[in-house]
């Protein structure tokens, strides 16, 4: 009974899941190009059982000058679509193994107009996102292992049942230095499988290329004299040490007589305002531009809720370094005490 149900629930699998619809790749395939009639091999995984024959997608297979067996395996010229699909042996009714038979999608274009990467640091990983719903299953591969389609090549896999809006993610694991200057280029490769179809790409780049922080964080405003200085901190994830791994920011603000909205490199901007927020990049590479911070309200008073606050009504300008310094490092503990930080 047990072995029943178990042989009918494989035979459900197979019809409806394993037959065409791939959500991972199998374990074993050949590719083939489109047009070349040179013959290629599939492998029968066997050693000592003698193969009687041959089936694709359930149907036994017909040898003639095309399609023939040699030894166990067998070869097949002038593959065209129709002779795609998943080829079975068999010896003595008992199925011996499976390969699948793909063919590669030829298309204009590169991997840049399919897959987008990015990278919040120069730490231990990066990501990239794939939208192109045409694929039920798509992997990513890093180094020449992968390029050069070896077994050794650790694949990171997604599948469209995983995707969040039609977009496949994947985390890349690198294991670049981040403090060394970057000499090699990372190698990516990305395999996609749509029925009987694959398409296979690399692209080279820096890691340098695909940098963008997330946004930062606002700390803190201060009025000096006419002026707002406001104090920004990178993000979490960015890179550390902060001295090594700079960053720039930009200020973006709105006037609070017009309305009208301005930018700022420097983190010393006007005092009226009415709102602001923040993006940063890596200022050595000019990498891309992080998403902006929310828009923060900046106002004054005693009850102000918001994180821009003005400066201590007893705080003279001409305080000593020292006693200024600590009393902004009170504020932050406090602020982070606040926030259930420390
Ligand atoms: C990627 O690396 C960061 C550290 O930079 C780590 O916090 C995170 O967990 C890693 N993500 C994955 C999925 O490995
Ligand atoms: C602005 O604040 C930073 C610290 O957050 C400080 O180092 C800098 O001197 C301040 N600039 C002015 C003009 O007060």
């Amino acid at each position: 009974m047990k072995t029943l149900s178990v042989w009918t629930f494989g035979l459900l699998l197979f019809t409806f899941g394993g037959a065409h619809r791939h959500e991972v790749f199998p374990e074993n395939f050949v590719v083939v190009k489109k047009n070349d009639p040179r013959p290629v091999t599939l492998t029968c995984n066997t050693q000592t059982e003698k193969v009687d024959s041959w089936t694709l997608d359930g149907e036994e297979v017909e040898f003639d000058s095309y399609v023939r067996m040699e030894g166990p395996n067998l070869k097949v010229s002038e593959v065209d679509a129709p002779m795609l699909g998943k080829y079975s042996c068999w010896s003595g009714g008992k199925m011996l193994s499976s390969t699948y038979l793909f063919q590669e999608l030829e298309e204009e274009g590169d991997l840049d107009s399919l897959l987008s990467c990015r990278a919040k640091s120069y730490d231990c990983n990066f990501t990239c996102s794939l939208k192109d719903s045409r694929f039920t299953a798509v992997r990513l591969g890093l180094g020449q292992d992968c390029s050069e389609g070896h077994q050794s090549c650790q694949w990171e896999s997604s599948s469209s049942s995983s995707s969040h809006d039609g977009e496949l993610q994947f985390v890349l694991p690198h294991s670049l230095s981040p403090y060394a200057e970057e000499s090699t280029m990372l190698e990516l490769t990305a395999e996609a499988i749509n029925m009987y179809y694959i398409l296979r790409r690399t692209k080279t780049f820096y890691l340098r290329d695909i940098i963008q922080p997330d946004s930062p964080e606002i700390v803190r405003c201060e009025e000096v004299g006419e002026q707002l200085n406001v104090s920004v901190d990178p993000p979490p994830s960015w890179s550390t040490p902060h001295s090594f791994f700079s960053l720039e920011y930009e200020i973006q603000y709105e006037l609070k007589d017009d309305g009208k909205i301005e930018n700022s490199f420097s983190t010393l901007i006007p005092k009226k305002i009415n709102r602001l927020r923040v993006r940063s990049r890596d200022s050595l590479v000019l990498s891309a531009w992080s998403q902006w911070t929310a828009w923060q309200n900046v106002r004054k008073g005693k009850k102000n809720r918001h994180r821009c606050k003005k400066r201590h009504q007893g705080d003279p300008q001409g305080s000593t370094p020292g006693s200024s310094d600590r009393l902004k490092t009170k504020r932050r503990k406090h602020k982070k005490k606040k926030k259930g930080i420390i």
